[in-house]
């Protein structure tokens, strides 16, 4: 690729430390500190009315799914309209239930998944309004939509979705404060919180990646894995598929994630001395339930790296390993343990010697069905 790696190994590390530039970018602009507002204009919808909005289709594949899934719980609580995120591919052969008051949004990083855009364009036909949420300019499926919304994150060259990722999500909360303003669902006292909140997320990012060479370090014990865990509740439920998919990708080491409370229901069979469970307990709403299911995990022998708060001493008691970020609100929390997430597959891929930015049968965008 034509782009410089400014003096990291591979374009996937250089992009993981662009994070706070990234999320920076897409709320520039964007959040109107004075007067507590979603500045909607810039945000990029014209042709779209929010007001009009009573259900929420969002639309993608790979990471994008993720962030999307993730960022549903964040949309439903400032909206209370119901969002139900979809998988591309399956999404363009159900049956159509959409109609002029869904906005179906269609979130891809470039803009040219096929299966996004079929999806898309097929809720279009059937009357939804279309959002495109992507990262690079003039792409197809901005073309395909009533309105296109850029998350400015930068080029990103590395197959597994990183920066975009972050930025995506950070696109999506503005998103739903947005439909809030309009809708009047959240105070402005509520919506200045959350953008105080929101513009506090480049710094924290900054401090997060300070344990990249903590993670290189215990890395080293999972290179060697045949298999790995990743469980979580709630919004960290989709940084555990996150990570478990960057794993996959990038080491090709099998990794699953799952709904912790999911758990007793069937991969708790897997659980013994030799499984690595990497476990999504910060503190937050469903801390004290995830905490129970570590519990059950560690009685049945499994390993536990646990992704935490700071200073989490009961947490950490329980783990054989512990990643702590720094203590803050529920719509902080996602973006750093996501960080974690990204550095442990990457130093894991590059202790096995695999191709990071271009592993084996994956293409950074996908233009065949
Ligand atoms: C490919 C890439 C992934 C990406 C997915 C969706 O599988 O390897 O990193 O998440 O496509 O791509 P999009 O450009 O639509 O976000």
């Amino acid at each position: 690729a034509m782009l410089d790696k400014n003096g990291y190994d591979h374009y996937m590390l250089k992009e993981i430390h662009e994070q706070p530039q990234a999320v920076a970018q897409t709320i520039n602009g964007r959040l109107d500190l004075e007067l507590g507002k979603i500045n909607i204009d810039n945000y990029g919808i014209s042709n779209i009315n929010l007001k009009e909005i009573d259900r929420i289709q969002i639309i993608a594949c790979g990471t994008s799914f993720y962030a999307g899934s993730l960022a549903r719980y964040f949309i439903e609580k400032f909206t209370k309209i119901p969002v139900e995120v979809e998988l591309a591919s399956e999404s363009r052969y159900r049956t159509s239930t959409v109609n002029s008051r869904t906005l179906s949004i269609a979130v891809s990083q470039s803009g040219e998944t096929i299966d996004t855009l079929q999806a898309i364009k097929f809720s279009k036909e059937n009357g939804a309004q279309t959002l495109a949420i992507v990262n690079v300019p003039g792409s197809t499926i901005a073309h395909n939509c009533h309105d296109e919304s850029l998350i400015y994150a930068g080029p990103e060259v590395g197959v597994a979705s990183t920066k975009a990722f972050s930025a995506q999500v950070s696109s999506l909360i503005i998103l739903g404060l947005a439909l809030a303003q309009e809708q009047k669902k959240l105070s402005s006292e509520k919506i200045t919180e959350c953008i105080d909140e929101l513009v506090k997320v480049p710094s924290l990012l900054e401090k997060t990646l300070t344990l990249s060479s903590y993670i290189e370090k215990i890395s080293k014990k999972f290179y060697k894995a045949s298999s790995i865990l990743f469980i979580g509740r709630g919004q960290q439920w989709f940084v555990a598929m996150e990570g478990a998919l960057k794993l996959k990708e990038l080491s090709y080491i099998h990794a699953e994630g799952y709904a912790a409370g999911e758990l007793k229901h069937g991969p708790i069979a897997l659980i013994d001395e030799n499984l690595w469970v990497v476990c999504l307990a910060p503190k937050d709403s469903y801390y004290e339930k995830t905490i129970s299911n570590i519990e059950e995990i560690r009685a049945r022998g499994g390993k536990i790296l646990s992704v935490g708060t700071e200073g989490d001493e009961d947490l950490k008691s329980i783990s054989d390993e512990f990643i702590g970020v720094v203590e803050c609100s529920e719509i902080i929390l996602p973006f750093l343990t996501a960080v974690p997430m990204h550095l442990l597959s990457y130093w894991i891929a590059v202790k096995k010697g695999t191709d990071v930015d271009q592993p084996r049968n994956l293409a950074k965008s996908v233009t065949v069905e």
